[in-house]
């Protein structure tokens, strides 16, 4: 139960390490996407404190926002635009260190300064992006990109 969520104190590796798991059962006692969606995005934010942690999914040529954690964002994004878009154009997690230096950066909020987009694949086809943001550079890193992958693979593919 989200109220019940163990925080690891220990590495980041650890911190996801213990969070994974809880995820899982978590939603697999869930059946609906939107619920599931909400709570790994609160399991998120209240792990880590990310500044914004949230999902786009995928409606035709476009990524429209899902539940998030965080301060508003834009709902639509295009095919190929921004970190999102371009993250579901190439069909790859995207680490970006310095939002300022992304071409085509879609500053939700100025206070964004580093971004991880990871796809979530299924039958071969982007359906949607977990983002995440964070208000200082360089927060992101190959831990990050392994682990939200796994969350990706594991549980959002499952789910979508
Ligand atoms: N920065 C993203 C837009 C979404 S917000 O960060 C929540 C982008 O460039 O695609």
């Amino acid at each position: 139960m989200a109220e019940n969520l163990v925080i690891n104190q220990g590495s980041k590796e650890e911190q996801y390490q213990t969070l994974l798991p809880q995820i899982k059962s978590l939603t697999g006692a869930e059946t609906d996407v939107v619920a599931n969606l909400a709570n790994i995005a609160a399991a998120l934010k209240q792990t880590f404190g990310f500044f914004w942690v949230g999902f786009y999914r995928v409606k035709e040529d476009t990524l429209v926002l899902g539940p998030f954690q965080g301060p508003l964002a834009c709902t639509r994004i295009r095919f190929g635009k921004g970190v999102c878009g371009t993250a579901w154009k190439e069909a790859k997690t995207l680490v970006v260190p310095d939002v300022d230096v992304f071409p085509g950066h879609i500053a939700c909020s100025s206070d964004s300064k580093s971004e991880i987009v990871v796809p979530v694949i299924k039958d071969e086809k982007v359906v949607a992006v977990l983002d995440i943001d964070s208000d200082s550079l360089n927060s992101f890193d190959e831990v990050d990109a392994c682990y939200l992958e796994k969350l990706c693979k594991e549980v959002l593919a499952e789910l979508l």
